[in-house]
C-alpha cells in the first residue's frame, strides 16, 4: 500500500514559447502510514506534483499510482483526499452541511448516518455541530480551510494530502491544525503535507521529500535532511546547539519546542540531583 511516483514528468504550455518543465523525472514512494513533508522553494513544483495524486493533472510521461491504482482513475478519490492550496475554492455549498455531506452522499451515505459523518468530521477539525447550518462563505479564511478539510475527512480517506495548509493562518490556528494532523496520523491516516516552511512540519515527519526546480533533490528522514542539506536549521535546533556548545548537557539533534522543553527539564533534573548529593 503506497503512493508510487515513477519517472514523472509534467510540462505546462508544452510546445509553445512558454513551455515549462515543471516536474523532471521525479521518483519516490510514500508508504501507507507515513507522515511525509514535501518541501521546496516557491515554484519548485510541489503543487504540480500533488495535483497528480488525485488525477487533477495528468503526467506527460511516467506514472502515479495510489495502492496500485492509476491516480487518474476515479476510484482513487475514495482512498486519497487533497486539500488544495486555496481551499476556499473547494467550497460551494449553501451551508457547511451541504459542503461536507456532498462527497459521502455521492458514495451512498444518507439520513442519520450521513449527519453523524458530517458532525464527526467537524469534530475532528475542532468545530462544533453548530457550524452545520452556517454558510461556509461567512466564515474566516482559517475556518473555511477547516471546513474544506472536514469535507475531505468525511470521505474517510487513507491518505490525506494538504498543500500549504498553514499559510495565512494565525499562530493559534496554525498550532491547532498541526495538532489535528498529528492526531489524525496517530489514528492511522497517512498524512502528506506540502510546505515551503519546513521548520513547522519537520518535527512531525517520518520522511522528507524535497523538490528543487522540478527535480527531486532529497528523500530521507528529518535527521538525514538536516545533516545533508545546507539549509538553515530550525531556530529551536540552533538554540539547542548553542546551549550544547556552551557546555550544557543537552542533545543538539532536537527539532521541536516540545522536545527541547523535555530535554532541558531532563538536564536540569540531573543537575539538581548532583547538587543534592
Ligand atoms: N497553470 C500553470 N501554467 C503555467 N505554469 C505554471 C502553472 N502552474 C504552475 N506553473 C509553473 O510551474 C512551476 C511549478 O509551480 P508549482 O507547482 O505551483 O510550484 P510550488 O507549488 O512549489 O510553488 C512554477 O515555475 C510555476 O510558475
Ligand atoms: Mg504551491
Amino acid at each position: 500500500m503506497s503512493i508510487e511516483v515513477k519517472d514523472l514528468n509534467h510540462f505546462y504550455n508544452k510546445g509553445t514559447s512558454l513551455e515549462k518543465h515543471a516536474l523532471d523525472d521525479v521518483n519516490f514512494v510514500i508508504d501507507k502510514g507515513e507522515f511525509v513533508l514535501i518541501g521546496g522553494e516557491v515554484g519548485s513544483g510541489k503543487s504540480t506534483l500533488v495535483r497528480h495524486f488525485n488525477g487533477l493533472l495528468k503526467p506527460d510521461s511516467g506514472s502515479v499510482k495510489i495502492n496500485d491504482i492509476d491516480a487518474g482513475d476515479k476510484k482513487v478519490r475514495s482512498h486519497l483526499g487533497l486539500l488544495m492550496q486555496n481551499p476556499q475554492k473547494q467550497l460551494f455549498g449553501r451551508t457547511v452541511f451541504e459542503d461536507i455531506s456532498f462527497g459521502p452522499s455521492n458514495f451512498g451515505s444518507k439520513g442519520e448516518a450521513l449527519k453523524k459523518r458530517v458532525v464527526d468530521a467537524l469534530d475532528l477539525v475542532g468545530l462544533g455541530p453548530e457550524y452545520t447550518e452556517i454558510s461556509p462563505f461567512s466564515l474566516s479564511g482559517g475556518q473555511m480551510r477547516l471546513v474544506a478539510l472536514a469535507g475531505i475527512l468525511a470521505m474517510e480517506p487513507e491518505y490525506l494530502v494538504l498543500d500549504e495548509p498553514t499559510s495565512g493562518l494565525d499562530p493559534e490556528n496554525r498550532y491547532s491544525l498541526l495538532s489535528t494532523l498529528k492526531g489524525l496520523h496517530c489514528s492511522g491516516l497517512s498524512v502528506v503535507v506540502v510546505s515551503h516552511q519546513v521548520d513547522e512540519i519537520l518535527p512531525l515527519a517520518d520522511k522528507v521529500i524535497l523538490l528543487k526546480k522540478g527535480r527531486l533533490a532529497f528523500v530521507g528522514t528529518p535527521e538525514e535532511y538536516l545533516s545533508s542539506v545546507s539549509s538553515p536549521l530550525p531556530e529551536i535546533t540552533s538554540f539547542m546547539k548553542l546551549l550544547n556548545q556552551a557546555g550544557f548537557d543537552v542533545r543538539d539533534n532536537i527539532y521541536s519546542v516540545d522536545d527541547a522543553f523535555q530535554e532541558i527539564v531532563r538536564s536540569l533534573k540531573i543537575v539538581e540531583v548532583e547538587q543534592n548529593e
